[in-house]
């Protein structure tokens, strides 16, 4: 059986592939931040050294798009430097990396869906931080496969599901913004196409696309969603990372 080790596990791909695990015949050993962290190289070395992987799935990141403005060496050193320790550890170890990316690698200027061979160009310092990983894994080489997603959601974690659930429970009139398209995309069929392309040993090597196939707003997603709740437009809090005004990936299934 194939054994995978799955980083960042308390995080919301992380729960989403601990909740597929029983429909797959695979030893899938989840380690979240407080097991390994991911920035330490000395910890990165023993368990590849003490523990033997097929694959090993990064959903370890930073993931705060607005945050990571103001934490721009923060951002780096888990999306950048930590990624390129793993991918060095993966190589020596032959291990296929399986590597999680995003659509803000794109400024969103193309007027069709991206491919992966696009040109990309971040506006903010999440964007930039998730191209270095990328970037990082295609330099040191080994057998990898940096899959592009966007707009997770999913009853896992901390996500614009589970804060409109949130904003539900609390009473709240619920407000979205209208401003920006993209390709949500549930954590769980992430996680099934990971897993899937694992156990039949399919999924795409170099960079490829997966997202949901609906182009839509927030304001749509939030009324498909919640189809019984009321869902007001709002202008939306003025963020501090430039947002590109839509990015539609090419779904390499699609
Ligand atoms: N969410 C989206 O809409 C979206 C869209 C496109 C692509 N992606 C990509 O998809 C992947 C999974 O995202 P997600 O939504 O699951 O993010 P998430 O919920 O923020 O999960 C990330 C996890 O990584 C952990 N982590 C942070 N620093 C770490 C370190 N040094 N060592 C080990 N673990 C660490 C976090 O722990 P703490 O919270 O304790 O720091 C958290 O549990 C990421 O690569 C992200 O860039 C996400």
């Amino acid at each position: 059986m194939k054994r995978v080790l799955i980083t960042g596990a308390n995080g919301q791909l992380g729960l989403a592939l601990q909740g597929a695990a029983k429909n797959f015949t695979l030893d899938l050993i989840f380690m979240d931040k407080s097991v390994l962290d991911i920035t330490n190289a000395e910890d990165i070395k023993e368990v590849f050294a003490t523990q033997s992987f097929d694959v090993c799935i990064n959903a370890a990141a930073y993931t705060d798009v607005d945050g990571a403005e103001s934490n721009k060496a923060l951002a780096f050193v888990i999306n950048k430097t930590a990624v390129e320790t793993l991918a060095k550890a993966c190589k020596e170890h032959r291990c296929w990396l399986m590597h999680i990316s995003t659509d803000y690698v794109f400024d969103g200027t193309l007027d069709r869906p991206y491919v992966p061979a696009d040109t990309p160009n971040p506006l903010n310092v999440y964007g930039a931080s998730k191209l270095a990983g990328e970037q990082a894994i295609e330099s040191v080489g080994g057998t990898y496969s940096i899959v592009r997603t966007s707009w997770l959601y999913s009853q896992y974690g901390n996500n614009f599901y589970t804060k409109i659930q949130a904003q539900l429970d609390a009473g709240k009139t619920l407000r979205v913004a209208a401003d920006q398209k993209g390709c949500p995309t549930r954590a769980e069929d992430l996680s099934a196409h990971l897993l899937t392309g694992i156990a039949e040993a399919k999924l795409e090597k170099g960079i490829s696309h997966y997202c949901g196939s609906e182009v839509m707003t927030w304001l749509d997603l939030a009324r498909r969603l919640f189809p019984k709740e009321e869902v007001l437009e709002c202008g939306g809090a003025r963020p501090l990372a430039v947002r590109p005004n839509r990015v539609v990936l090419k779904n390499n299934n699609s």
